[in-house]
């Protein structure tokens, strides 16, 4: 496509190198001026390292880059900025004790005579800023006292106080609540009727097909073209994006509930500071089915699971696994009453990244005969057994199974940790989180897993901060708000909606 004056950005050829490793090869993007232009892409297909390039944080090694039909050079972000490019991170870069205002001018203040900070002026353009755009935030709020939401808005203020004409937006509505998307979507729509152009960088199809105008797929750092989205569908992006058709409905039959296997009750756990974040829980989970926790992150989601798990003290209350109070014990003891688990963060409790994939699917089994040589691992044993987890789960290592684990992508690294925990045929299975960061094909992955686990007969909890992931996975749905557990409800008989209201801490009429 050639330049022209009716694109806002124009990436043309872009390649991008990490080494050996090629993530951009030869990527176009052409956006169109005052529209909301999608890119999507699998975890890794190089959409992050894309518009690091546009913002001037990476250099091309190949590829121009035009702005309004004009090539430019974009050497800094500083050089980005003062082309009216503007980037929300995916991970907020704000300064949690200062307030809104402070944090907005942070790095661009606006010099008095004497140089002196003239915090006045720049809080007035603040709040011209804030009443333009109708953000609901207020400029004199510490940022540690404001929902992740408004966060996100700050940080889309501090673009626009720059003077962002085009602004990035990498991953938005991976930590916000339905209501906060809703927000966010009309946040979007008003800064294109003023004569913005964003670009938004998601794997969520959902969204696309409500925020977006265009779409561009990358596939492993390959451009895969882009899609009228009016004319689109989600399993048609969803097919673009991994190459092959994916199910993103999930296939369940109705649940049969067997007997109590986990029972949680009266359940109060403190953190580290001693601040109690699991305040009286209730929770019972049956054999044969799947209840989701849904919630908002940081309402107590981790000290539930920690303390199932004995990772952390319950301060008072009692765990009930089969029969047995297990709160306060240790983690083997857990594991020995038939509990598996999927944790949040596979770097910190799942894997051991420098040992190798056949190591990694065997931790905690160590003692058993089965892999035992006196003290040794038996690494045939090992090896044969690590093959057949391997074909079974689909794990995809590049080389062989001697592969450290630190090589395998984030999508075959959860594989790896479900193919270990699953194999142990628990009678209970907590998934926290299992589909952080996969992409849809891993996800479809996972899903049939856990219901094939619960058909077996397993009673398992998911813990998601995904909503569309309880909603479509759980037969039970629990909201989490405050450590409590503040409405139960069977899937099917409660939406999106009401759920998010809960989560909010709101109550239903
Ligand atoms: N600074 C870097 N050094 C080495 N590899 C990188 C760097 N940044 C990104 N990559 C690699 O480039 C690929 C694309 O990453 P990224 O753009 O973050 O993907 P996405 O945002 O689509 O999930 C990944 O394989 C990632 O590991
Ligand atoms: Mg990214």
């Amino acid at each position: 496509m050639e330049a022209s004056p009716d694109y806002a950005v124009q990436m043309h050829g872009i390649v991008k190198r990490f080494g050996k490793f090629t993530a951009l090869d030869h990527v176009d993007l052409d956006v169109r001026k005052q529209t909301v232009h999608a890119i999507l892409g699998e975890n890794g297909a190089g959409k992050t390292t894309l518009m690091n390039i546009l913002y001037g944080l990476y250099q091309a090694d190949e590829g121009q880059v035009f702005l309004n039909g004009s090539k430019v050079d974009i050497a800094s972000p500083t050089d980005a900025i003062g082309m009216g490019i503007g980037m929300v991170h995916q991970h907020f870069m704000l300064v949690e004790n200062f307030t809104v205002t402070e944090n907005i001018i942070l790095g661009d203040e606006v010099c008095g005579a004497v140089g002196i900070l003239d915090m006045r002026r720049a809080r007035e353009k603040v709040v011209e800023l804030v009443n333009e755009y109708g953000f609901d935030v207020d400029p004199d709020a510490k940022i540690q006292d404001i929902s992740v939401g408004m966060q996100q808005r700050v940080e889309i203020l501090k673009a626009l106080y720059r003077g962002a004409e085009i602004l990035i937006l990498d991953e938005p509505t991976a930590v916000l609540t339905p209501q906060e998307i809703d927000k966010l979507i009309e946040i979007m729509n008003d800064l294109v009727s003023k004569g913005k152009t964003i670009i938004i960088i998601t794997h969520k199809l959902k969204e696309i097909m409500r925020s977006s105008h265009e779409c561009s797929i990358i596939r492993r750092g390959v451009y895969m073209g882009t899609v009228d989205v009016a004319k689109s569908s989600e399993t048609d992006l969803a097919a673009r994006m991994v190459g092959r058709n994916v199910n993103l409905k999930v296939d369940k039959t109705p649940a049969h509930p067997g007997k109590v296997m986990l029972s949680v009750r009266d359940l109060t756990v403190c953190d580290e500071r001693g601040i109690e974040q699991v305040r009286g829980l209730n929770l019972d989970v049956r054999a044969g089915e799947i209840v989701g926790i849904a919630g908002i992150d940081g309402n107590g989601q981790q000290e539930l699971i920690d303390a199932i798990t004995c990772l952390a003290r319950s301060k008072s209350g009692t765990i009930t696994v089969s029969e047995e109070q297990v709160q306060n014990t240790s983690p083997r003891n857990v594991f020995e009453h038939s509990v598996a688990t999927i944790p949040s963060d596979r770097h910190r409790w799942g894997l051991v990244l420098p040992m190798m994939v056949s190591e990694n699917t065997v931790l905690e089994r160590h003692n058993e005969e089965m892999f035992g040589k006196g003290i040794m691992l038996d690494y045939d044993m090992l090896r044969t057994y690590t093959t057949g987890l391997i074909e079974q789960f689909d794990i995809r290592p590049s080389g062989c199974e001697d592969e450290r684990m630190s090589g395998l992508s984030g999508g075959n690294q959860q594989k790896a940790i479900i193919a270990r925990e699953v194999s142990y045929v628990p009678d209970i299975l907590i998934a926290f989180q299992p589909t952080r960061g996969l992409d849809v094909g891993a996800i479809e992955f996972v899903h049939k897993t856990l219901i094939a686990e619960r058909d077996r007969g397993a009673a398992i909890l998911l813990v998601s901060y995904e909503l569309d992931e309880v909603m479509d996975v759980s037969d039970t749905i629990a909201v989490l708000y405050h450590g409590k557990i503040v409405g139960t409800f069977e899937q099917g008989t409660v939406d999106e909606e009401q759920l998010g209201l809960l989560m909010a801490g709101g109550e239903l009429q």
